[in-house]
């Protein structure tokens, strides 16, 4: 059999355990799909006597991460350690000035460093690839790069933190509020080391700008992503959508438009009937809407040992197989610097509120919300309790600033309670 493709893996947790192991269950057939065998010479990870899932006592051990690139037996560099700054970006950058090709499943590295490490890459002539980065198991970086190759992608929205879909959809299903799911999550051991990366929408708007880069030709721009989490989500909200057919889900969307780029990952009603308003528990879902092959639904566990190994490895076989596409599916050189777009496409609105219940009160809103060119599709005012009037209003289309500006308008009615809720109804 031919050269064999050798690997040197810095980080040794989960997904690098994941990864050993595939290696191990499946060289047969890995050496057959790809033409020569995949092998591992080297690991590094930060405790050498840990005990781990899977036998590594044949492989070479670094106690420096960075040793790996420099190794002259190691021809691809898998980058398993996290975050975006600190040793994991010393290591790939290190790889690929030392003529490794790299794989990594780091999305915030990428997000925030991705134009530099993909044109330093290009530069080198090496491949900087990363199916794991995004949305676990499910094969999107592919289906994007390779499978839609010949659309003008038109959407991508996705449902990509496992952790806060895990959250909503319990607070539907059993009732219980945010900081109890929180606390689950916890002692489940679902939440990231610094859990506002998954609650606060980070990592999920990381995966998202990674998405957008490869579906508009343009430079990854991690910081011109909108983005709220779901730590103000309440029963309230998840019961009164569903009552009018919808879910809230934490939803990144990215769309190029004649205003620039929108990336928002934010809390959105959809349809409870579409796919993505039927997505529960941990599972993730990537839509992608292009010109000529429509709406393509893909769904898949966004993380875990498993999964996420299964990924590492895509990229790993297309590397050996000879396969070496550009980072973001295009010359990192020709990626554009896209304009942030500051107004966001129309939508209809969700708008919740709590009044005075006194005469002239919802006269009041409702001639702010016409004033603002926001027109009303439907209201409900429920289970008053003589003081205040809980109201819900659904608006028709309406630009994001008209909404911004009839929110803080609302302010000066006088005839609110606390603050008002407004989420995006995206239209699927
Ligand atoms: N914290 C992430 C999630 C893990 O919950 O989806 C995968 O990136």
């Amino acid at each position: 059999m031919t050269t064999p493709l050798r690997l040197g893996i810095a980080g040794l947790g989960t997904v690098g355990i994941g990864v050993v192991k595939i290696v191990q269950r499946h060289a047969n057939t890995l050496a057959r799909r790809a033409g020569r065998p995949i092998e591992i010479v080297a690991v590094s990870a930060s405790s050498r006597g840990k005990k781990r899932g899977a036998d590594i006592s044949t492989y070479a051990w670094e106690d420096d991460p960075v040793a790996l690139a420099r190794r002259d037996d190691v021809d691809v560099v898998v980058e398993l350690i996290g975050g975006e700054n600190g040793p994991a970006k010393a290591l790939v950058e290190a790889a690929i000035a030392h003529g490794k090709d790299v794989v990594t499943a780091n999305k915030a590295l990428l997000a925030h460093h991705g134009q530099s490490l993909a044109l330093a890459a290009e530069e080198a002539g090496r491949v900087l690839r990363f199916e794991a980065a995004v949305a676990g198991g499910i094969p999107v970086i592919k289906a994007l790069t390779e499978g839609l190759a010949g659309n003008r992608i038109e959407r991508v929205m996705g449902v990509m933190n496992g952790t806060c879909n895990y959250i909503l959809t319990q607070m539907e299903a059993t009732g219980q509020g945010y900081n109890a799911l929180f606390e689950e999550c916890a002692r489940l051991g679902y939440l990231e080391a610094d859990p506002n990366l998954d609650v606060g929408g980070i990592d999920a708007g990381h995966k998202l700008s990674l998405l957008a880069a490869i579906a508009f030709g343009t430079q990854v721009d991690f910081d011109a992503v909108e983005l709220q989490g779901i730590t103000d989500i309440s029963l309230d909200d998840i019961r009164l959508a569903r009552d009018m057919g919808f879910s809230i889900k934490l939803l990144g969307v990215a769309q190029l438009t004649g205003r620039g780029l929108e990336q928002r990952m934010t809390p959105c009603l959809v349809p409870a009937s579409h796919p993505l308003g039927q997505l529960d528990g941990g599972t993730n879902m990537v839509v992608i809407e292009g010109d000529s092959v429509g709406q393509i639904v893909l769904r898949g566990p966004g993380a875990g040992e498993g999964p996420t190994a299964s990924a590492v490895m895509s990229d790993v076989m297309d590397i050996a197989r000879g396969l070496r596409l550009p980072t973001f599916g295009e010359a990192a050189a020709n990626l554009l610097e896209a304009p942030a777009a500051v107004v966001s496409s129309a939508a209809p609105w969700y708008l919740r509120m709590t009044l005075l219940d006194k005469p002239g009160a919802l006269a009041r809103i409702a001639t702010v919300l016409g004033e603002s060119g926001i027109s009303i599709d439907r209201m409900r005012q429920y289970s008053h309790d003589g003081a205040h009037a809980p109201v819900l209003i659904v608006t028709h289309r309406a630009a994001s600033d008209d909404i911004r500006h009839a929110l803080e308008r609302f302010a000066a009615t006088g005839v609110l309670v606390g603050a008002p809720v407004a989420m995006r109804i995206e239209e699927v």
